[in-house]
Parts: C-alpha cells; structure tokens; sequence
C-alpha cells in the first residue's frame, strides 16, 4: 500500500490531521484523484455496510477537478451519482476522466446503473482501483463503458481500495465476518500492567484512529476479562464525524458478569448503551438467575463450549442475529483482551491485525499472548505468518496493519 494508508483508509485523514497532505505529495496526478476518491469515501466511513463505501472523483478533459461524490447509506445514492449531483456543468464533463474506486455497477438494485451514468456524461476516460467480484456486476460494469468506447484502466491504488472495503469483499466469499483484531502493547509485549491497568498504553493520535476504526467496523467485541478490569464504553469518539456507533459483543462463556452486583451490571449496561447501540452477550449455557434479561437492546447469544470462538462468528452472521440488530455484522472489531486475542490468533481466526506498539517497557505486565499459557509452544516452522501491509508512526506509536499470508493472495490477490 501507499505510505499512510491503512485498513481504515489515509490514517491521517482518518484522525483529522492537519498536515495530512505532506504523504499525498509523492503520487502521480492520476494516483492523487483516486487518493482524493478514497478520502471523499472516508467522508462515508460505515455509512452505507453492508454495501462497499465508493468514493468518485470526476475531472473535465484537462484534467481540472470538477466534483466528488461517495456511497451514501445503505440503498442510497451511489458514488458516481453523488458526484455528478456535485458537478456544477455536466457539459464540462464530454472528453473527461472519472476515477472510481471500485467498479461502476451495470445492474439496477435499489440504484440505477453508475457505468450509464458515467456514459450519459460523455467521459473518455475511467480508472477503476477494483473489479466489483459482485456477480452481479464483475466486470458487467467495464465492459460497458469499453463497448461504447470509453478507455478503462483497472487496479490504480488497487490495494488501498481493497483495503478500506475488505469486509465487503470477504463477505462475498464467506458468510462469517471479517475479524480484525486490535491491541496496544508495550515494547516488550505487555496488554496491561501487573494490576491489569490498560487504558493510556497509546498515545492520544493512535486512540484517535481506533475511535475511527469503531465507526468503520460493524461491531465491537471484547472478552470479560476486559469488560470486568475497564468497564469500556466502546463507542466511537473523539474524531470529527460518527455515522453509527458498533453493536457491542462481550465475550464471556462463563457467564462472568452474571456474577457481578445489580448496581454494577447497571452500570456496566448503561455504560456500552451510551452510543445507544446493542449489547450481544456471548455465552456457552443460559443465562443464570442474576443475569441481565433479554430485551430490545440485550441479545443473549449461546454458544457450543466445543468451538466458542469459531460459534460465535458464524452466529453472528445468523438470521437470529440480523433480526435482532435489523442489519447483518459483515465485520467485528475485537479489542482484547489478551486471552480473548490469543484464542483468536492461535486458531488463525483474525482476517485483519491493527497492532500499536509503544515506546516503552512495562516489566511484569500482563504479556502477549500467554495469558493463561491454554496454548502449546510452537516451532518457527509452524508459526502462523503475516504479511505486513501498513507501518504508520502515530506519535511515538508505531501502528502496524498485517493479514495473514494464507489469506493475502484470497484478498488481494486476481484482478
Ligand atoms: N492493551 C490492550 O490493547 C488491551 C485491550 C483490552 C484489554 N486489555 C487488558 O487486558 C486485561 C483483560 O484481559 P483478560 O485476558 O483477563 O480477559 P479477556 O481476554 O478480555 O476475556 C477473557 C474471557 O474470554 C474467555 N475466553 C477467551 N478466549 C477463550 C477461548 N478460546 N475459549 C474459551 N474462553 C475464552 C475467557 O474465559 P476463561 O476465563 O475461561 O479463559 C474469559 O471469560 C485487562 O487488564 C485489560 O485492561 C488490554
């Protein structure tokens, strides 16, 4: 990918840096309208899932910026005909470029085709980042533009759209979301300190991004432990513009927070429903008397003690679930702890890595990942590899985005 962009699109722009423009510099003209694409979809950020935010810019035949336009909700106006809403003269646009960050759709579903639109205005030229591997559109979109003569080129900043939109893209090929885990940890490894405090491990710069990568992700996931030690809010803020807030998932198979006091399960409750969002309490037999109830925001979802982790995801993508939030979790964000993180590391459960590093030691901290030593010792042969997509300096942080290697060639991998 291009220096500062990440899984949550350009990472400076994501936490409303002012100089942001400085890592834009060294692009080509045509790589900085497809940048400038992506960041008018960032303006969208979670807007529109489980539908792909697009971003569209659109330029007259000189190549002189004339409007953009992004996704916007869900069945809404679509990207390319956002912009040309924006265009203050369709007639500027005959002999134009329009760049796309993902192909234009050619099939009418809640929206009309975007490649006709693009085709009414006369454009002579199209950069698209990505093919759509929608079947409904896979190609379907290109092919029409290049039959009526407009010059179509594929895959510039390709990985940086594929990037910002892969819970769409692995959402059509699997029916479990995408899992990105999260975690901050100190240069020798440690979550915590040795009284399991947590919460100023990063800096401000990087707690911003993951504030925005709360809103990109469909829900936020957190193990008991962590519910128990910081009473998280888990709702996204401190960046200038939230959609929707993530559903909230609390991990706890043995019923953790039924042990709790009333006064502080209210508590705990009130706390995550700030953002006004669900709650979905994960649990591996019924819930106990103590327990909080099922009710309109309160979702008790029961899982096999077998196969915890692997159950949850895939229920979480079940009707049950989606009739439940009115909307289905394409991806889950998974915050920690460090037993929950290893679980899902371990079994190579996590699609997308967002790893802080910061700049100091934290001797007799609670390390990664071995809270609990559940798992066996593994040989450098064996070892589960990633590859490393985005190193961005927040700060002193140092934030590092990775997929894993089995996985890279499924998601960025084809045309
Ligand atoms: N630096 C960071 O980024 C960060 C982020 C979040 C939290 N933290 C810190 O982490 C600490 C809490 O972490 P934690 O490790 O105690 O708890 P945790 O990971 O938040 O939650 C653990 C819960 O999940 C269950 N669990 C996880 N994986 C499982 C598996 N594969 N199978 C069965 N059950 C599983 C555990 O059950 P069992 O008890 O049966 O294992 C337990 O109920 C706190 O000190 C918090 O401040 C740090």
């Amino acid at each position: 990918m291009q220096r500062g962009f990440g899984f949550g699109g350009f990472i400076e722009h994501a936490i409303g840096s002012e100089n942001s423009g400085a890592l834009l510099q060294n692009l080509s003209k045509d790589e900085k309208y497809m940048a400038q694409a992506l960041l008018a979809a960032m303006k969208s950020n979670g807007l529109s899932s489980p539908n792909p935010v697009v971003g569209c810019v659109l330029t007259d035949a000189e190549g002189n910026l004339l409007a953009e336009g992004a996704t916007l909700a869900y069945g809404d106006k679509h990207a390319e005909t956002v912009a040309i809403g924006n265009l203050k003269s369709r007639e500027k646009m005959k002999g134009g470029t329009a760049y796309v960050t993902l192909e234009p759709c050619s099939h009418y579903g809640n929206q009309p085709p975007c490649a006709e639109a693009l085709l009414d205005l006369g454009i002579k030229k199209c950069f698209v980042a990505c093919v759509d591997p929608n079947p409904k559109v896979n190609h379907k979109g290109i092919e029409l533009l290049k039959n009526k003569g407009v010059e179509v080129r594929i895959g510039l900043m390709r990985e940086e759209a594929i990037a910002w939109n892969l819970a769409f893209f692995s959402g059509l090929k699997r029916t479990r979301p995408l899992v990105a885990a999260k975690w901050a940890q100190s240069l020798d490894g440690a979550l915590a300190d040795s009284t399991g405090k947590s919460q100023w491990i990063s800096g401000a710069r990087a707690r911003k991004y993951t504030h925005w990568l709360r809103a990109h992700y469909d829900a936020i996931m957190v193990g008991a432990g962590t519910v128990l030690a910081d009473f998280p809010q888990l709702s996204a803020r401190e960046i200038e513009s939230v959609h929707r807030q993530p559903v909230k998932v609390i991990f706890d198979p043995e019923q953790q927070l039924a042990g709790l006091p009333a006064d502080l399960q209210q508590k705990l409750l009130s706390s995550t429903l700030s953002g006004g969002q669900k709650i979905i309490w994960v649990t591996t037999s019924p819930a106990k008397a103590g327990a909080p109830t099922k009710s309109d925001n309160f979702y008790n979802l029961l899982v096999r003690s077998e196969a915890v982790l692997e159950d949850c995801l895939d229920l979480l993508s079940s009707k049950e679930v989606t009739n439940f939030l009115g909307r289905p979790i394409r991806s889950v964000f998974v915050e920690g702890g460090p037993t929950l993180l290893q679980g899902l590391l371990e079994q190579n459960l996590a699609d997308v890595l967002h790893c802080y590093v910061s700049p100091f030691m934290l001797t007799g901290g609670k390390t990664i990942f071995n809270a609990k030593g559940k798992y066996p010792a593994v040989s450098l042969d064996s070892a589960v590899r990633y590859k490393t997509m985005t190193v961005h300096q927040l700060d002193d942080d140092i934030l590092v985005e990775l997929v894993p290697k089995d996985r890279f060639q499924d998601y960025f991998g084809g045309v």
